[in-house]
């Protein structure tokens, strides 16, 4: 019997999920369609009930719906409540299940693909937003020896550091703090990158071969990836990888295995 599986959007028809998910299931054996749901504002729960009510198994959920899929949860995760919001449900009987893989993906496509254990490092998460949010837990559970948080709007870096400040002393500052101070791993979590834009961090912040990340993928050279690379970081990353690997958690959320995903970075990489 085929499995059913969702993107819930809006809109939605540009997503690669679908190819994604069913070349995880050709990879797996698993017999399963993924497809896509335009829902209207305002239209997410019912077309979620729907879909659940034709016996969907479990969903992704991008923009606009993150927040709505977290409220819709009857059991939403840690990482997924102190993000904010939800981007994989999974349907247990009347139960929905809500998680947030984007973090957990990252974490995997920095520590395993990118070959850069976080364990002892400094971490500098530039960022305040939903996807700093979804990035800190794993980011503290990685282990950092430091870890700072840097947003132009100050007071939202401070919260985001007081929701974690039982698990671990972060840092919050603007940037015009940031002083010479240098860090292993610059994480750009800001959507500055959608705009052509560049968060005003000095040179100074990238360590000597530095990790430098940005989570924004798909909008055209970085200017703060083409920064990293002048200011000597000796690693470059788009957030092509979180998108992979946070699919590949959902899989795994799913379905109980882990899909490989070197063969999807050469699909959705275009030959350059
Ligand atoms: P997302 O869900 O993509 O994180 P968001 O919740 O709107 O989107 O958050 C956007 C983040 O990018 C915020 O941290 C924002 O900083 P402010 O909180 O000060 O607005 C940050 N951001 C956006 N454009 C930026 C820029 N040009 N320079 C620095 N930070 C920027």
């Amino acid at each position: 019997m085929t499995d059913h599986y969702a993107l819930f959007g809006h809109p939605v028809a540009h997503s690669k999920s679908p190819a994604v998910h069913h070349a995880f299931a050709a990879q797996t054996g698993d017999d399963l369609r993924y497809e896509l749901i335009d829902a209207p504002p305002g239209g997410f729960a019912q077309a979620v009930a729907a879909f659940r009510a034709g016996g969907g198994r479990g969903a992704n959920v991008t923009m606009p719906f993150k927040l709505e899929a977290l409220a819709l949860a009857t059991r939403p995760s840690a990482r997924a409540t102190l993000a904010g919001a939800a981007n994989c449900l999974k349907f247990d009987g009347d139960a929905i299940l809500a998680d947030n893989m984007d973090g957990v993906g990252l974490l995997h496509d920095i520590q395993v693909n990118q070959a850069t254990p976080l364990a002892g490092r400094r971490v500098l998460l530039m960022g305040a937003g939903g996807a700093a949010r979804g990035a800190i837990l794993p980011l503290i559970e990685a282990g950092p020896a430091a870890l700072t948080i840097v947003n132009r709007t100050l007071s939202k870096a401070q919260a985001l550091r007081d929701a974690c400040a039982d698990r671990f002393p972060v840092r919050a500052v603007g940037y015009g703090d940031l002083g010479d101070q240098a860090h292993d791993l610059v994480l750009n979590a800001t959507s500055a990158s959608m705009n052509g834009e560049l968060p005003p961090a000095p040179d100074a912040v990238f360590a000597p071969g530095a990790l430098a990340y940005d989570v924004v993928y798909g909008h055209g050279p970085s200017p703060f990836l083409a920064q990293a690379r002048r200011a000597g970081a000796g690693r470059l990353a788009d957030g092509l990888g979180m998108l992979i690997e946070q699919a590949a958690e959902s899989y795994l959320w799913w379905r109980g295995t882990r899909p490989g995903t070197a063969p999807l970075f050469t699909l959705l990489r275009p030959a350059t």
